[in-house]
């Protein structure tokens, strides 16, 4: 029995939710503790927005762009064991990608039928073999609408916004930064539900997961007990 199922494909796990909901960090460990490969489809609309940025492209232009002309972009996704490096103008990308100019015109370039056709066959193609987490807006929606899990997480706006002041360890931000950080996230969500173009919903068949109270670890855990239960069905 156990060697009829390592024959069968593996499965394409998604996590979609708002910005701040945990995604990328829960899809990477989740990723992690499956042996899978975890691909962060935001990275990939961010390394389009840097580009244009760097490239000097002004943003009243960026829907002029065709798809092909968001592919001569000098964004490349390289595939390095478990991990998608993502880099832009040959350079890996990590932080640059999260810069608050990038934040601030990303949602913008994410609402364009350009960039997300030029998105759409790398990242499917990402997920041709099966054994890949893929987090983002419309992984379970759109890009993967045949996923095997599907789990969308949500988690309340303040709490999200003191999660994204934390990121990269840093201390207990003040009442006036969360609230003014919970404006900016806000804001992104609404452009992100609102536009005709993939925009953020839970799939129907998505397990919806509400990280607000939640440990960290205990999510992980649910979504990989989500998946193994998958294997035994
Ligand atoms: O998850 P993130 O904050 O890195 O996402 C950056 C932006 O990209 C966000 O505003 C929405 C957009 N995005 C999208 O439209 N579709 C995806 N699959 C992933 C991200």
């Amino acid at each position: 029995m156990s060697e009829l199922k390592q024959e069968t494909r593996r499965p394409v796990v998604t996590l979609d939710g708002p910005a701040g909901s945990g995604k990328s960090t829960t899809a990477k460990e989740v990723a992690r503790r499956l042996g899978f490969r975890h691909l962060d489809s935001g990275g990939l609309y961010r390394a389009l927005t840097l580009a244009l940025l760097e490239e000097g492209v002004p943003r009243e232009e960026w829907p002029d762009l065709t798809e092909d002309g968001m592919r001569a972009l000098p964004v490349h996704v390289a595939s390095e064991g478990s991990e998608f490096v993502i880099e832009v103008g040959g350079r890996p990308m990590k932080s640059e990608l999260r810069t608050p100019e990038v934040t601030a015109n990303v949602a913008f370039l994410a609402s364009l039928p350009a960039s997300r056709a030029c998105l759409l066959g790398l990242q499917r193609a990402a997920g041709e073999q099966g054994s890949l987490v893929a987090d983002g807006r419309d992984m379970g929606s759109v890009v993967f609408p045949g996923a095997e899990v599907k789990v969308y997480l949500v988690a309340d706006l303040t709490e999200r916004a003191r999660r994204r002041l934390k990121e990269g360890g840093g201390s207990d931000p003040a009442d006036d930064e969360v609230e003014r950080e919970a404006g900016v996230i806000a804001e992104r969500d609404r452009q992100d539900s609102e536009r005709e173009l993939s925009p953020l919903r839970k799939p129907e068949d998505a397990h919806l997961i509400d990280t607000t109270r939640l440990d960290f670890v205990e999510q992980v855990k649910a979504i990989v007990a989500l998946v193994e239960a998958q294997g035994t069905e």
